[in-house]
């Protein structure tokens, strides 16, 4: 692509001429906003650059293995990796049900941890940031004026005052598809460049009512054959993002000639161009048939699937 060829070049010169020979701290998500930026940056800067990926717990099947071993064993940048699950598990389980709670306890624990490992490296002049361009106006029209904060986005603002560090941000022009085409253009592999969004707060904003590392450890196994089976089905790339919430809603099924009590699963999809407006995914009713029986075949505790079929607006894509 030309035009990315040309954006590639001259956000790499800008770089340069901002950081200079400062030092940069990039925080991994695991998405591909945090890796675009990181890998651009890496190209302008080298060494000069240290990504921290603060492992929450809150990650998808095996997610949190694949981006270690990108970064460092395919990119060899370097990378902190900090198992901060126990620490976050804790704080999340004192939060109780409450969204923002538990929204502001996951950012408030992002900070610090990352806060810390910064301090062990010795500080850094610069904090690089995959914002994009609709999370800079999302959060401007969601802070400004009187309308009301929706739900407190965890990637912008509060750590870069507190660390007194600039920010770089070298995609904050973009939208999401054109991050995807400069991921391509710096050759992150298609499998990566092509994921769906995921949110900082990860799992925890789909798991409503109390986090439990239970409750994770189901949502991530019927999440992960969801997922599989909207890849079997050619799926994945016609969607925007797709992914399980598990309700905190028990209800009674019938196994073998047993009686159950146990979760529903409720499957979301949705297209979308920049996850500002999001329709619901019209599947066919054969595909949501066989991946309900596959879930509730396979993973113990959810015993009944609902899909959602709320576009956005009024619903947001996220349940909380
Ligand atoms: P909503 O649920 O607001 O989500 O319709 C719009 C898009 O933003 C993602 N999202 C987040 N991403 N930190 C992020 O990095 C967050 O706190 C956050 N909340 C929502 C969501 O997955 C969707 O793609």
């Amino acid at each position: 692509d030309w035009s990315m060829a040309a954006y590639r070049a001259e956000t790499i010169a800008k770089i340069r001429a901002q950081v200079g020979t400062g030092r940069v701290i990039c925080g991994l998500s695991g998405g591909v906003d945090s890796a675009v930026a990181a890998v651009l940056i890496h190209e302008a800067i080298g060494d000069q650059l240290t990504c921290v990926f603060v492992d929450h717990g809150l990650m998808r099947m095996n997610e949190a293995e694949e981006v270690v071993r990108l970064f460092r064993d395919s990119y060899n940048i370097p990378l902190v990796h900090v198992e901060a699950e126990e620490l976050f598990l804790t704080e999340l389980g004192k939060c109780g049900a409450d969204p923002e709670a538990k929204r502001k306890t996951i950012g408030r624990l992002f900070i610090e941890v990352f806060d810390e490992e910064a301090r062990k490296l010795g500080g850094a002049d610069f904090l690089a940031q995959g914002t994009l361009y609709p999370d800079v106006i999302e959060s401007v029209s969601f802070s400004g004026g009187p309308s009301v904060t929706i739900k407190s986005h965890h990637n912008v603002g509060g750590l870069p005052e507190r660390m007194k560090m600039k920010l770089v941000e070298p995609l904050r022009e973009l939208f999401k598809d054109e991050v995807r085409v400069l991921g391509r253009e710096l050759g992150l592999p298609e499998a990566f460049v092509g994921r769906h969004p995921f949110p900082g707060p990860g799992l925890a904003i789909r798991c409503p009512g109390e986090i439990t590392k239970e409750k994770l450890d189901i949502l991530r196994k019927a999440d992960a054959i969801y997922l599989e089976e909207i890849r079997k089905a050619g799926l994945y790339d016609v969607i925007w993002q797709a992914f399980a919430v598990l309700l905190p809603v028990r209800t009674v099924g019938v196994m073998g000639d047993h009686r159950t009590y146990d979760h529903v699963l409720a499957l979301r999809a949705v297209t979308s161009v920049d996850g500002m407006t999001a329709d619901f995914y019209p599947y066919d009713m054969a595909f949501l048939g066989r991946t309900a029986t596959r879930i509730i075949n396979e993973v113990k505790g959810i015993n009944r699937v609902v899909y959602d079929v709320t576009s956005k607006p009024p619903g947001t894509i996220e349940w909380e």
